[in-house]
């Protein structure tokens, strides 16, 4: 956890060795050491400075995924750092209490960087986030969980190019926060988890083995109105939930994991000692996020076809060009995005859709009120084939904008396009 009274912040990507296996060196990427990054945590109002350096062998960027910052820091593919060299990035943090997180974004790069390791978490706090009764004790009532799935090879090494697919590179070993086979300790209290779909191309379907519900409280950009109790949560690459697990209910002699939607366990919990932590007080007002009925009945002014697979993906049937602005949009004024996820004669497959440099509004799924899990502050949304997407969307800062499908892979085959905020 990284927290600076000054506001200033050193984030070095670096080559490393990780012992992911036991008495094995994996070669790595990381932040600040050599796999994964820190957890940057930030304030409401605050300047802060990202001092941000390259010392891989390769050009890379910083990008911050969901927050909102000028143009010019966002860290897209425009913003290459040389190895060697440094940027600075300085922004006023001016959005509601959320988990975002950061990843590199060189054109061509992005899906092999992340892959190797380079990925870590900010967490945005407020004024209204410190004075919830929400678990905010980090690392011991509030975990970050970062699920990534990785294919090693025979000698235990990470080699992208041998196993990239281009629809989306998955593995057969998953790892949480970097660690094989983990195990999180948690106490006998109320539990926050803040999940982050990390994979290149995987979803995530998380439920409890136990069949048990549990609260989710955000989404990507903010905290939802009140906990709404479900009993499974899917996440596509890039999105983002905190949810609140209740141990108190449970004992040490439970085996209690989180499990994907076919069983298998994706991490079990020990649990400790009984806690008397309060953590009662009611969580009914966590936010005032609400879709008006002028965003409702804006006109659609943008609209977006994703088609196709493997090296054949577009957005409006075009592949990114880095000197082709897509879009433009003013300042300040919100506009409704519509994205359809045009099937194809195989059916199709789901497209997390994001975009930098904002937090969006979903006014509807195929002309219906989305879920009261989407019904919150997003930047990734998950697109089925044959879907129907109306967003709401804002940016409060200028400058640059990617917008693209988040399977990585899919990224880099041009799945991509660009909006100008002037
Ligand atoms: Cu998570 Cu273009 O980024
Ligand atoms: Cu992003
Ligand atoms: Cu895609």
């Amino acid at each position: 956890l990284l927290e600076q009274k000054n506001g200033i912040y050193h984030i070095a990507a670096q080559l490393g060795t990780t012992e992911i296996f036991k008495s094995v060196q994996t070669e790595t990427y990381g932040y600040n050491g050599s796999f994964l990054g820190p957890v940057i945590r930030v304030n409401k109002g605050d300047t802060v400075t990202f001092k941000t350096s390259n010392e891989l062998s390769e050009p890379t960027t910083f990008h911050w995924h969901g927050l909102e910052i000028p143009g010019e820091g966002d860290g897209g593919p425009h913003h290459l750092i040389q190895p060697g060299k440094s940027k600075d990035v300085i922004f006023t943090v001016n959005q509601e209490a959320s988990t975002l997180w950061f990843h590199p974004h060189p054109e061509g790069a992005t899906a092999e960087q992340v892959y190797k390791g380079l990925a870590g978490l900010i967490y945005v706090e407020d004024e209204n986030s410190k004075s919830l009764a929400l678990p905010n004790d980090y690392g011991v009532n509030d975990f970050p969980l970062v699920f990534q799935d990785r294919q090693f090879d025979d000698k235990k090494q990470l080699n992208y190019k041998a196993v990239l697919n281009e629809d989306g590179t998955i593995g057969d070993t998953l790892l949480v926060n970097g660690t094989l086979n983990p195990k999180l300790t948690v106490g006998k209290e109320k539990v926050r988890l803040r999940l982050l779909n990390g994979s290149n191309a995987r979803n995530y379907t998380f439920q409890l083995n136990t069949g048990d519900s549990f609260q989710q409280i955000a989404t990507d950009g903010g905290f939802l109105n009140e906990p709404i109790a479900i009993s499974e949560i899917t996440l596509t690459p890039g999105e983002r939930a905190e949810v609140i697990v209740d141990f108190s209910k449970f004992n040490a002699e439970n085996d209690i994991s989180l499990v994907n939607e076919a069983g298998n366990i994706l991490l079990p919990f020990k649990i400790g000692e009984h806690k008397t932590r309060e953590t009662t007080k009611s969580l009914e007002n966590l936010n005032d996020f609400a879709v008006t009925d002028e965003e409702r009945n804006l006109p659609v002014s943008k609209r977006l076809e994703l088609f196709g697979m493997g090296m054949h993906v577009t957005i409006n049937d075009k592949q990114f060009d880095m000197n082709r602005i897509d879009f433009t949009q003013k300042q300040g004024e919100t506009e409704t995005w519509e994205i359809y996820n045009k099937p194809d004669a195989m059916g199709g497959m789901i497209h997390p859709f994001h975009i930098h440099g904002t937090q969006f509004k979903i006014v509807s799924i195929d002309g219906k009120e989305p879920s009261a899990s989407l019904h919150g502050w997003k930047d990734t949304i998950a697109i089925e084939a044959g879907q129907t997407v109306k967003l709401a969307v804002k940016f409060n800062n200028k400058g640059i904008y990617m917008f693209h499908c988040h399977v990585l892979e899919h990224e880099e085959n041009g799945m991509m396009g660009q909006v100008e905020v002037n």
